[in-house]
């Protein structure tokens, strides 16, 4: 599902429905964009669904129902007759289903969606509207993300709100600036001065309302009545926190703006010289040539201990872990294992509690990962976080942590949060060997490149003219292959990746290691073919795969280090980049493929930021 869509507002009026042609002058939205998980993509599958053609229970989800066979089927024995091919579907059937049959006449809204969800399983964030309770709105959330934001002309006077294990309400934390004596401030009680929820699954579908937020927990069942906030658990489990943090966000809406780019995507790659900075900003002395990853200081000692890194992650993040894997292995003198949440999982993967688990996952919110880190915690290992979303269930579920601050990413194709994650990545490989004195002049040299690092993204994303052209030549193409090795193995991925995503064509990554292994067999005079090239230790290797592929007639573009002429005559075209330290390399070959990438997909006519069957995040298995 994707994480900006569930979303709705809720402020003090009596208005519960509209029709069509009617103006807006509702107290109540309610809207989800879906990513198709059951049923294609249509009117009919849209949500909200409903329990019967009159409306008297809607509902939004996201996440999926994994028993909704069950209910779908027990619910039609019933006479529910379904009209979607959604899992969701089931959610307000059975809500009306189990208030038509209730015992109490008297059962309240909450009551009623705590009984519903006893009977679910899967994951889900669920906001719920009633016929029956006018003025109420009711959510609620296991395994998926949900926050509440909180607008207020009054200022909020508290930090936390209560969970009530029976009812209480929002009401005494909102009072009027200054006036502390004033109860509160809803509409309801007829000042004329209105409080606004925003139910989202993401904090950026809000931000232009309020950056006052609190996460709500798994089963945590959040209701507004009469325009106060209640937050109701069933029972009080042992240590369980017994409040919600309401958090001022340091998002800026103008962040999540376009501003003068034409796609979130482009703006996202030109940020980077600056959202690098914010990575390593208040972490990095140059002057001392220290690190101090505040969220992990306090672990280190117990990470120095144990028996391997092991790196989780989905897509791009993935891709950072590869990035970083070998300076990784080199500068913390343990064996590095990188892991694709999915299959770390299908496997059952041995884990033990002396091994650290990293969780690279850019919004902290993606399924996979979110599972992975729920195994590894079931077998006592320390956890990780490595995210761009402060508050995120993966910030919040890890023991420790770095968050990459790269400020939030709102294109589908992650761009600047890759080279933040590397970044944070290599930040924390410098803090394990501060203490190492055979490893001093390897960190002196990656600590000054990354202090000109900026700089060079900067000269890189002059080339952005020139790999424009490029794309203008292989735009019609089908297919497109990117080989590389070593340090440069990730980029290859990634921008195979991005390539996939955005423009639709076909991209393999390939480890120019492999290419006589099989790839070798796709080359040809017509298949277009990139290559990275740069001065490290593989040079050799990668000039003999150039000699491979040249020799079967195959017209390589190559990613080369500056002036390079050895290589530049071997060439059909050349994309000349500034040369740093081998390990950072990574960052300087990727920004030239996340710019093919957008100019493909541009001139094939595509939707940059919303490529097809793609979401930003996958909070789904
Ligand atoms: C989705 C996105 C990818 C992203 C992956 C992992 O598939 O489309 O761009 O790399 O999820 O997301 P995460 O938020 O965990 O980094």
């Amino acid at each position: 599902m994707s994480v900006k869509g569930l979303m709705f507002c809720f402020s003090c009026s009596e208005k519960d429905t509209l029709d069509l042609d009617e103006k807006l002058y509702t107290h109540f939205g309610l809207a989800h964009t879906r990513w198709a998980t059951h049923g294609e993509p249509s009117a009919v599958n849209s949500h909200p669904h409903r329990s019967d053609k009159n409306n008297e229970f809607v509902v939004i989800h996201n996440g999926i129902i994994t028993n909704y066979k069950e209910l779908k089927k027990y619910l039609i024995t019933k006479g529910y007759e379904f009209e979607s091919e959604t899992d969701t579907e089931v959610i307000p059937k059975l809500t009306k289903y189990v208030y038509d049959n209730r015992e109490n006449d008297s059962i309240t809204f909450s009551k009623l969606v705590e009984r519903v969800i006893q009977q679910l399983e899967g994951a889900f964030a669920l906001v719920f509207k009633s016929r029956h309770f006018p003025g109420e709105a009711v959510s609620t959330r296991r395994g998926s993300p949900l926050l509440i934001g909180v607008r207020s002309e009054h200022e909020l006077l508290t930090e936390h709100i209560p969970v009530q294990y029976n009812s209480a309400h929002f009401k005494e934390v909102v009072q009027e600036k200054n006036s502390h004596n004033r109860p509160n401030c809803s509409s309801s009680e007829g000042d004329g001065k209105a409080v606004e929820y925003y139910f989202a699954s993401d904090a950026s579908a809000i931000i232009e309302h309020t950056n006052k937020v609190l996460y709500l927990e798994d089963n945590d069942i959040a209701v507004v009545r009469g325009g106060e906030l209640s937050i109701h658990r069933v029972n009080r489990q042992a240590g369980e926190d017994p409040v919600r943090a309401v958090q001022t966000l340091q998002m800026e809406l103008q962040q999540i703006m376009k501003g003068n780019f034409d796609a979130f995507m482009q703006k996202e790659i030109f940020e980077q010289p600056e959202s690098v900075v914010n990575t390593m900003r208040g972490r990095i002395c140059f002057d001392t040539n220290t690190v101090v990853l505040g969220g992990l200081k306090d672990h280190l000692k117990e990470i120095k201990r144990c028996r391997r890194l092991i790196m989780i992650a989905c897509g791009t993040s993935f891709h950072a872990a590869v990035a970083t894997r070998q300076i990784l292995e080199e500068l913390t003198e343990l064996p590095v294992m990188v892991e694709l949440a999915s299959d770390f999982l299908d496997r059952n993967t041995p884990v033990f509690r002396d091994d650290v688990c990293f969780f690279i996952s850019q919004s902290g919110e993606t399924a996979d990962t979110l599972m992975a880190l729920h195994y590894c915690k079931e077998h006592s290992a320390l956890t990780v976080g490595v995210t761009n979303t402060v508050g995120s269930s993966i910030c919040r579920e890890t023991d420790c942590g770095v968050h990459i601050n790269a400020g939030p990413e709102i294109g589908v194709a992650s761009t600047k949060a890759y080279t933040s994650q590397f970044v944070a990545l290599i930040m924390f490989g410098l803090m394990m060997s501060e203490d190492r004195l055979s490893l001093q002049n390897r960190r002196l040299e990656i600590i000054n490149s990354l202090k000109v690092l900026p700089e060079m993204i900067k000269k890189v994303l002059t080339l952005d003219e020139k790999i424009k052209t490029i794309a203008e030549e292989l735009y019609q193409q089908r297919s497109l292959l990117v080989m590389g090795r070593g340090y440069n193995y990730a980029t290859c991925l990634e921008g195979a990746l991005k390539i996939k995503e955005i423009t639709y064509m076909h991209s393999e990554g390939i480890l120019a290691g492999e290419l006589k292994h099989g790839p070798l067999a796709l080359i040809d005079k017509d298949m277009p073919v990139i290559m990275i090239i740069m001065r490290d230790a593989c040079y050799i290797k990668c000039q003999n795969a150039l000699q491979q592929v040249t020799a079967r007639s195959g017209r390589p573009i190559i990613l080369c280090s500056q002036d390079d002429t050895e290589i530049t005559k071997n060439a059909y075209q050349t994309i000349e980049l500034p040369q740093t330290v081998d390990c950072l390399q990574g960052i300087l070959t990727v920004i030239p493929l996340q710019l093919l990438s957008f100019h493909l997909a541009v001139l094939r006519g595509y939707d940059v930021d919303c490529p097809r069957n793609l979401a930003k995040s996958v909070t789904v298995e």
